[in-house]
């Protein structure tokens, strides 16, 4: 499969079309801006008018006194509060759109397909979702407000200093094409750098999640020192990475674009000694010093802002490969299904981006309340016909029916509301016993409370502290495999769907809690199609069809009794099992 591109500038450029939405905010904010920095920058003009009037007049006049402090107050305060409102109509903007951002992933997390999480850990959509969003929040806060605040800023200084002297001004536009030229060298050094410190920050991040996932490991392995050790030297290239930085900006920024200012108006000053004085007025020379410092900053704040904007590309570059990832298609059909009867017809199976062909020329015909048994070795493919059988992945080639139906024509919520599983290891929720089975789907308390019954779960309830309104723990860690398991089987019971697979249930558990379960899975037998998939031969003796699988083929089908008499692989399994067994 081919991966998309996305270049630094169209990512900007979309995240940019964000805006599109708040037009009128952001014009407002803009405006606001605008008038922050005409009331900033007119303070030396003022003072130079004044400076003009005592060297004109000669005398100090104190009423011009009080008149300038009262405008200079004035002006500050005027323009802290439009610094003020415009930096938090932006933050209201930003926040509203990584808001809009987070829920759109989060909605698209739910619609992924299950083969994304073949190749990505869960952790890394978390992350996505919190921490990416957060950087790209910088992005709208942070560097797109100062980027215009610069532009404004830097538009009006040139615009005024022409208007009150021209040939000065034009000798100091000398600075933008320097300017631009300190920038690019700027940059050419700084960015090799900021992806080394990005490189190591992650890297260090990933090391210490990995350190406090695994500490049981680490130390009963007794490599605490080694880890130690490991961070200590990831520390220290990101240390040495961080004071190159600081280096770079210490000696080429600010002290270079400050040379340059003086160079400038050191050449102005020549200038006016060449000129008659009065064509150039002490005040307008006074006004141009502070204007060359006003130029300068902008552009220092956009250099410094570099390694913040390289970390929003980043991150908006893996939230746009999320959101323009593919999502699972699913039907139309809505309806509920009236069987569960399942046909699969030549179905050939490979994962998505493999080679390998898993499932191979699968035909099976399972009859609406029939009871069906997928046995065979470890990597046989039980699980990822299941998975074909739930709708999780698409099948490479054949059709797979369900209620006489394609299953590509059944909506998800048909899907979900019809086939369920039963897996090793159900997710517990650290809720209560009722929230852990209703799962905040419509379901009475009574219902909830007859399906841990059927489930027989009562044995545990008397248990707990507050019967069914226990909290339970983080995943489940107060209870027991078996106890999980029954749970998980109760979550099923309410919503009674017409295909049941029990996918290894009875695998880690214990031998009372899968007596337990034969016992539900005979009453639920009558009611559901039920597919198992048993390790322990022992369980499925008495199901319709036993179907055994190997390298993705079938190769024995038939009863218990009719599978023995052929002496094939399921007899050679079920000898050696009941063998071992019997030891
Ligand atoms: N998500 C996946 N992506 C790629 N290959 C997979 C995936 N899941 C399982 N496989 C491969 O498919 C084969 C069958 O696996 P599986 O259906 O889990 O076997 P079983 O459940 O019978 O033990 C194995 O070779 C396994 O490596
Ligand atoms: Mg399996």
């Amino acid at each position: 499969m081919e991966e998309k591109q996305y270049s630094s500038w169209k990512i900007i450029k979309r995240l940019l079309s964000y805006y599109s939405k708040k037009k009128h905010l952001l014009l407002f904010s803009c405006t606001l801006i605008f008038l922050s920095t005409i009331t900033e920058i007119s303070s030396p003009i003022i003072l130079s008018n004044f400076i003009n009037n005592i060297l004109k007049n000669r005398i100090v006049k104190i009423e011009s006194i009080i008149f300038l402090t009262i405008y200079f107050i004035t002006l500050q305060l005027l323009s802290s509060l439009f610094n003020y409102l415009y930096s938090i109509y932006f933050s209201k903007i930003s926040t509203d759109i990584v808001q809009e951002l987070r829920i759109k992933m989060v909605e698209i997390a739910l619609k992924q397909p299950m083969k994304i999480f073949d190749q990505k850990p869960i952790s890394s959509i978390v992350t996505k979702i919190t921490s990416d969003t957060e950087s790209i929040k910088e992005f709208y806060e942070v560097i797109v407000s100062s980027f215009i605040k610069s532009f404004i800023l830097f538009s009006i200084i040139l615009t005024t200093m022409f208007i009150l002297e021209w040939r000065m001004a034009l000798i100091s536009s000398i600075i933008v094409p320097i300017i631009i030229i300190i920038i690019t060298t700027h940059q050419y050094y700084s960015k090799p750098i900021i992806k080394k410190i990005k490189y190591s920050l992650s890297k260090l991040n990933n090391t210490i999640s990995e350190i406090i996932n695994g500490i049981a490991i680490i130390q009963q392995f007794n490599q605490e020192k080694n880890f130690i050790k490991k961070i200590k030297i990831i520390n220290n290239i990101n240390y040495s990475n961080n004071m190159k930085m600081l280096k770079i900006d210490g000696l080429l920024l600010r002290p270079l674009l400050n040379l340059i200012s003086s160079i400038i108006l050191s050449v102005i000053i020549l200038i006016i000694k060449l000129f008659p004085t009065e064509i150039i007025k002490i005040s307008i020379l006074h006004t141009f010093i502070n204007y060359l410092r006003y130029l300068n900053e902008p552009i220092v704040v956009i250099a410094n802002q570099q390694s913040l904007l390289q970390q929003a590309i980043v991150s908006s570059e893996r939230i746009f490969r999320f959101i323009d990832s593919p999502i699972q298609i699913y039907g139309k059909y809505t309806d509920p299904l009236k069987s569960g009867k399942i046909k699969l017809h030549n179905i050939c199976f490979s994962y998505p981006n493999t080679k390998k062909t898993i499932l191979k020329n699968i035909n099976i015909n399972i009859p609406d309340k029939s009871c069906i048994a997928l046995v065979g070795k470890t990597g046989s493919g039980k699980t990822t016909l299941s998975n074909l059988i739930l709708g999780h992945y698409p099948t490479t080639s054949g059709i797979l029916y369900i209620d006489d139906k394609p299953i590509n024509s059944l909506s998800n919520e048909t899907l979900r509301k019809n086939i369920s599983i039963v897996q090793q290891d159900p997710t517990i929720l650290y809720d209560n016993l009722i929230k852990n089975v209703s799962l905040n789907r419509n379901i009475t308390r009574e219902k909830v409370i007859q399906a841990l019954h059927q489930s027989q779960l009562k044995e545990l309830i008397d248990t707990l502290p507050n019967g069914y309104m226990s909290i339970l723990g983080q995943g489940g860690n107060n209870l027991s495999q078996g106890q999980k398991q029954l749970i998980g089987i109760a979550r099923i019971l309410v919503s009674n769907p017409k295909i049941l697979i029990f996918d290894e249930a009875t695998a880690s558990i214990d031998s009372e809690s899968e007596q337990k379960i034969q016992k539900i899975l005979s009453s639920i037998r009558k009611k559901s199609t039920v597919i198992i998939i048993a390790h322990r031969l022992s369980t499925i003796i008495d199901s319709d069809l036993i179907i055994v699988l190997d390298h993705g083929k079938i190769v024995e089908k038939g009863n218990h009794n009719q599978l023995l008499q052929k002496k094939g692989l399921y007899h050679t399994m079920y000898t050696y099992q009941n063998n071992n067994n019997s030891l």
